[in-house]
């Protein structure tokens, strides 16, 4: 990858939460420890129905919301050269300020508080990879990889580890001072380099077993981690070959980074109206990759939000609606992870349900519901989902199922018992010819050309997705903080969690690709 000036970052929730920290300043209490303000101007004000809702959604508010949040990922130019709302970047803060004073200056119709948690915060500089003599074309660092000695090349023999590295004894004594070649596959990439470190390694470079290139996060970091790369299984063949034939390879890798600690920010708002022991719960997150300025992913969801909630103020609710904009999804759902594991197991039981709103305007967008249900998921979550469903139907728009696979801020919740769902556009995958009839747009193409990438920008945006999508997120909104009538009530979250949270978190590493973005394995 030469020597282009890039930044990746990469994060990792350190150790185990501490309790809610609260903000100095008054306005900021956690929801759990105020009362509810009841009656007053509110009650005067009409009960909120999804018509009239939705009847505040319009895409010149949402646009007029996407180039203010551009503006701010500017602020990210400086340490960045591009913009960027990355956890930590000027971008970043910058979009938490715009939250937390759009929803300041809502008045007292909301509890707001906010949840400092610890990241670790990878910054990678410069990279290379020569094996032999040659340029490793396809030698990209992983996520929170530590630089090599002194942020210099460092130079070994390429030694090839037993199977896919996964146990420490497939890695040979030779290693010591030298480079590992692994194979991807069964363990995370953090635990082979882990064992690379352990067995003497000064780098570990690990291989695909298909031939595309791998890009990945080492995840949490450990002090045995050493400098690791990932590679195309196409460019590894050769020099496979040529190891198993007993041939000596040279290697030269080098990476300069950096991987710090920082503090980063949930922000939460709780109407003071309602029940407060029966609230729905909806999110999106502020945070961007490192490579762009987000502004469909996720400023599409985290806009959406913030204008709702400043819609909300018009109406009074039945129930309790909870808002969270999360920090560190880029980097393995960082911020809602936090938030549900450090939930009291009584608070978590007030959340009949939460809703994720994660990319809302693909440019290339089809309108997906994610296929959540009963028997593998919280009770609840196959009623959400159908409330999508009958939204597009009776709007006369098509929709398609995806795999609530783990890709977003729901995960947490439901592997904490809590019933989960949301919608989305679509992101690197490309769109089918029948997908086309369904929504127009281009076959072979991304639903999201620039996801991950500096072009995700306000361009980037399909405005009238977005207020489609805006709209149905503002009846979902509207129906559950009228009523929870016909919704299932919360399972205990012993029984739930054993249904998909346990089982599922017991065999992660093994079956899981995702937690978040980033592959970790
Ligand atoms: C609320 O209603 C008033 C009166 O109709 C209107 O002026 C205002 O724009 C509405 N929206 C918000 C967010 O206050
Ligand atoms: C829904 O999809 C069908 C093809 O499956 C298509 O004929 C129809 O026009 C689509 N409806 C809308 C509103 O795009």
């Amino acid at each position: 990858m030469g020597l282009k000036h890039l930044t990746l970052a990469g994060l990792a929730a350190l150790g185990t939460a501490s309790a809610f920290r609260l903000d100095q300043k008054p306005i900021f209490a956690h929801p759990g420890q105020q009362q509810p303000i009841r009656g007053g101007a509110d009650s005067e004000k009409p009960l909120v129905t999804s018509e009239a809702l939705e009847a505040t959604i319009s895409s010149k508010n949402l646009l007029k919301r996407a180039k203010q949040l551009y503006e701010i990922a500017k602020l990210g130019e400086k340490e960045y050269n591009h913009p960027t709302r990355v956890i930590g970047s000027e971008g970043h803060v910058g979009t938490l300020e715009y939250i937390r004073e759009s929803l300041r200056a809502l008045g007292d119709y909301y509890t707001l508080s906010h949840q400092p948690f610890p990241a670790v915060s990878g910054n990678i500089f410069e990279w290379r990879l020569l094996l032999g003599l040659d340029l490793a074309e396809s030698a990209w660092p992983m996520g929170l990889t530590p630089p090599t000695k002194d942020k210099q090349p460092v130079e070994g023999k390429l030694i090839a580890v037993k199977g896919e590295g996964c146990n420490e004894e497939d890695f040979p004594k030779e290693l010591e001072g030298n480079i590992a070649f692994v194979r991807r596959g069964t363990c995370p990439f953090g635990t082979k380099s882990e064992h690379a470190g352990k067995a003497g390694a000064i780098a570990a470079v690990v291989y695909n077993y298909e031939d595309s290139p791998v890009s990945g996060t080492l995840g949490a970091p450990s002090p045995d981690h050493v400098a690791t790369f990932g590679l195309s299984g196409a460019e590894a063949a050769p020099y496979l070959a040529k190891l198993k034939a007993g041939e000596e390879i040279t290697a030269t890798a080098y990476i300069d980074a950096v991987v710090d600690t920082i503090m980063t920010d949930n922000i939460i708002a709780q109407t003071k109206q309602g029940d407060p022991d029966n609230c729905v719960m909806l999110g999106g997150h502020s945070d961007s990759v490192a490579e762009g300025p987000g502004i469909n992913d996720d400023g599409s969801g985290s806009l959406t939000l913030l204008e709702i909630a400043t819609q909300l103020t018009n109406f009074s609710v039945n129930n309790c609606v909870r808002f969270a904009w999360w920090a560190g999804e880029e980097e393995g759902l960082l911020g809602s992870d936090f938030y549900v594991a450090n939930l009291p197991e009584e608070e978590n039981q007030k959340i009949r349900l939460f809703m994720d709103y994660d990319m809302l305007a693909s440019p290339n967008f089809a309108y997906q519901v994610y296929d959540a249900r009963n028997e593998v998921n919280p009770v609840g979550s196959q009623e959400l989902r159908d409330l999508y469903v009958d939204w597009y139907t009776k709007n006369g728009l098509n929709y398609t199922f995806i795999a609530f696979d783990g890709r977003s801020d729901y995960d947490g919740f439901i592997r904490h018992g809590i019933p989960g769902g949301g919608i989305a556009t679509g992101a690197e995958v490309l769109k089918t010819k029948k997908e086309v009839k369904m929504f127009g747009g281009e076959a072979g193409v991304p639903f999201d050309v620039c996801y991950h990438q500096l072009c995700d920008d306000v361009s980037n945006l399909h405005l009238g997705a977005w207020e489609v999508n805006a709209k149905l997120v503002a009846h979902s909104v509207a129906t559950y903080a009228r009523s929870f009538d016909g919704f299932p009530k919360r399972e205990s979250v012993e029984v739930a969690a054993t249904k998909v949270g346990l089982s599922k978190a017991a065999k992660y590493s093994q079956d899981v690709k995702y937690h978040g973005s980033k592959m970790h394995q």
